[in-house]
């Protein structure tokens, strides 16, 4: 079963003295759920991967664990990551690393088409739902994979890897990266449907083809895979963040600031926008740059819904919930991607805010203000509400378990300061 993260992270606080409006500028991280994939599909060449822009983030050097477990050499030169997988040595990933991060499940299908085999220790739920795996294993049997699931460890062989046609179930962002992944070298044409549109899976086939793999439709539902004999070496540059991004203007919106973010990945986020600017929030593109004006972005939202993409992301549920805690009237959220994304709630609340929970919807009725006080981060993105609503409320507030906050967030405390923000990370 998934051990809870933070048993294998330092325990840390985040301290905040709230109650000002952010002001000031920040450059975006490089993209935690872009670059995870593409370290994965590393594994897939024989020779060396260089990553620039890649955040150093709990996340990515925890893949860099496995990797290295798996015999990859691996060095950083600043935000640069050089992966060298000439010469693999192991197809297992025991469980102490498989369990600490989910997605590490993708890497399955990098074993099975480098090596024809792998084994991984199954990734339980986690505290934001049960999250099976039964899309990634019924992608790997229609490409041929036979799979022995043993009680602690998930074994996989498919000497003979052939593309095939096969239709996903219901959209899922890893199935489909771990469908790409396996197609790459299987022998014949893979075509995929039903595919998750995330900007995540356009920035994994991009990577993919800079290393000579042919992979056409990535960002539709439909997406074909030209299996390659070998791949080559290659430099790739990680986007920036869309989730932090949404995160910061979140920030703002929530301590009615003014902000000016360096490196905006704006096409990524339509339907955050959207909800941004009906919230009052208003912004303006000079010169690249996105100069952000949240001091009206106080509207209530009568109904949003997180959906898949290019809807409304689930990663900025948990943010915006904290901006509409603040709002001027009762808006209400639908969360239809994960069963059990309103943990943060139950601190918020414990801030002041007024949230009814009702299975899948919360009900928010705005306040005035929330109250600094003690308060502890349960996962990544709830965490990060935390945060914001720390920034927000008069007086001191303490995260604990920031350490969950930097699987995802490099320097949150440092862009925070950025922004005008007083914060001070303590480890426990
Ligand atoms: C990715 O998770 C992201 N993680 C998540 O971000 C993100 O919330 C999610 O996509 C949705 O956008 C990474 O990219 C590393 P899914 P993933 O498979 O791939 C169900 C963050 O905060 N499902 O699209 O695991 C699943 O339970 C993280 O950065 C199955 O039923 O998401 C969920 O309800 C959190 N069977 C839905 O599909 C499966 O085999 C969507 O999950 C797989 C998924």
């Amino acid at each position: 079963m998934l051990r809870e993260v933070f048993e294998v992270l330092d325990l840390k606080n985040i301290r905040i003295w709230g109650g000002r409006p952010l002001e000031g500028t920040v450059n975006i991280q490089g993209s935690k759920n872009a670059v995870l994939p593409m370290m994965a599909a590393a594994v897939l060449h024989k020779g060396v991967t260089v990553l620039h822009g890649c955040p150093r983030i709990a996340d990515v050097f925890c893949m860099e664990k496995i990797l290295s477990h798996l015999g990859a050499k691996i060095s950083w030169k600043g935000n640069s990551l050089y992966l060298d997988c000439s010469s693999l040595k192991n197809t297992d990933i025991p469980e102490q690393y498989a369990c600490q991060m989910r997605c590490s499940i993708i890497l399955l299908g990098a074993l099975l088409g480098r090596f024809g085999r792998g084994a991984i220790a199954p990734p339980g739920g986690c505290v934001i739902g049960e999250r099976p795996i039964d899309l990634h294993l019924s992608m790997l049997e229609a490409l041929g994979t036979h799979i022995e699931e043993h009680e602690d460890l998930l074994r996989a062989y498919a000497p003979d890897l052939h593309g095939r046609d096969l239709r996903f179930q219901q959209q899922s962002v890893g199935a489909t990266e771990h469908g790409i992944i396996t197609a790459v070298l299987a022998k014949g044409v893979t075509y995929l449907e039903n595919c998750a549109r995330e900007p995540e899976i356009l920035w994994l086939a991009r990577f993919l083809n800079g290393m000579g793999a042919s992979v056409k439709g990535a960002g539709t539902g439909e997406i074909l895979v030209e299996g390659v004999a070998a791949l080559r070496d290659s430099v790739f540059t990680v986007p920036p963040d869309r989730i932090v991004a949404g995160t910061y203007l979140c920030a703002a919106a929530a301590t009615r600031g003014k902000i000016c973010i360096e490196n905006p990945p704006v096409s990524e986020l339509p339907s955050f926008l959207g909800i941004y600017g009906k919230m009052g929030g208003q912004y303006d593109m000079v010169g690249g740059k996105l100069i952000a004006d949240a001091s009206r972005a106080y509207g209530p939202i009568t109904r949003l819904e997180t959906e898949v993409y290019p809807g409304f992301s689930t990663d900025l549920q948990s943010p915006v919930m904290a901006v509409l805690s603040l709002a001027r009237g009762k808006s209400h959220i639908r969360e239809n991607i994960f069963e059990d994304r309103f943990r943060v709630a139950e601190d918020l609340v414990h801030m002041g805010a007024h949230i009814r929970i009702n299975g899948r919807d919360a009900y928010i009725d705005g306040t005035e203000r929330l109250r600094g006080c003690r308060v502890t981060a349960q996962e990544l993105r709830g965490g990060a509400a935390l945060i914001l609503a720390g920034l927000a409320a008069e007086g001191e507030t303490t995260v604990e378990n920031f350490q969950l906050v930097e699987r995802g967030y490099e320097h949150i405390q440092e862009d925070i300061r950025c922004l005008g923000g007083t914060v001070s990370v303590e480890e426990i």
